[in-house]
């Protein structure tokens, strides 16, 4: 099968498969990850209504799917320049592929054990590019940054094994040394 007849139904199709066979969050990523890179090269995914982001978000999600558990949820997101995320987690995993432009991801470590509730210390660990065709690959607690260091709107195609907004997860503000729950504005 060529990129061209690779489209959403059947990467839907192949996700359900791999996460009603397997259980590890590894094997569920080596899996996906290359079925994620070929879906994000497939003609006519990119449409122009993504390139208008949320303003006050800096950066929108456009929902390709989930399925009605909340489960293999699909995302475009558009980043707008020199605009992103503050650290966050997403307790579930999560395969994203550069599309169009870069995102600049710096990956955190936490040095607290989280025992002391809306506390969190956070060390810087690596950052990196995610270049067009790219894949980066996130286990349910890693803790990442992600903003738009270019001058144009970023396009990447994130899949989480859970819509983000129904998995509790947090994000975390470096200085303050906090911690919450967050929902993200959805297109
Ligand atoms: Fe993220």
């Amino acid at each position: 099968m060529s990129d061209q007849d690779y489209d959403l139904a059947q990467y839907v199709e192949d996700l359900r498969t791999i996460t009603s066979e397997e259980t590890d969050n590894k094997v569920i990523l080596q899996r996906v990850s290359p079925l994620a890179k070929k879906f994000a090269a497939s003609p006519g995914l990119i449409k122009d209504e993504y390139y208008a982001c949320n303003v006050e978000q800096g950066y929108s999600l456009h929902l390709l799917h989930e399925d009605e558990d909340h489960g293999n949820a699909v995302f475009v997101i558009a980043w707008l320049p020199d605009h992103g995320t503050q650290a966050h987690n997403h307790k579930t995993w999560g395969v994203v592929v550069g599309m169009e432009g870069q995102e600049w991801e710096t990956w955190w470590q936490r040095k607290d054990d989280g025992s002391t509730p809306g506390f969190a210390e956070l060390e810087l660990q690596t950052e990196h590019a995610v270049d067009p065709g790219q894949t980066s690959c996130v286990m349910p607690e890693d803790i990442h940054t992600v903003w738009n260091k270019t001058d144009a709107v970023s396009l990447s195609l994130h899949t989480y094994g859970k819509h983000i907004n129904f998995t509790g997860r947090t994000e975390f503000d470096i200085a303050a040394k906090t911690e919450k729950t967050y929902v993200l504005a959805i297109e």
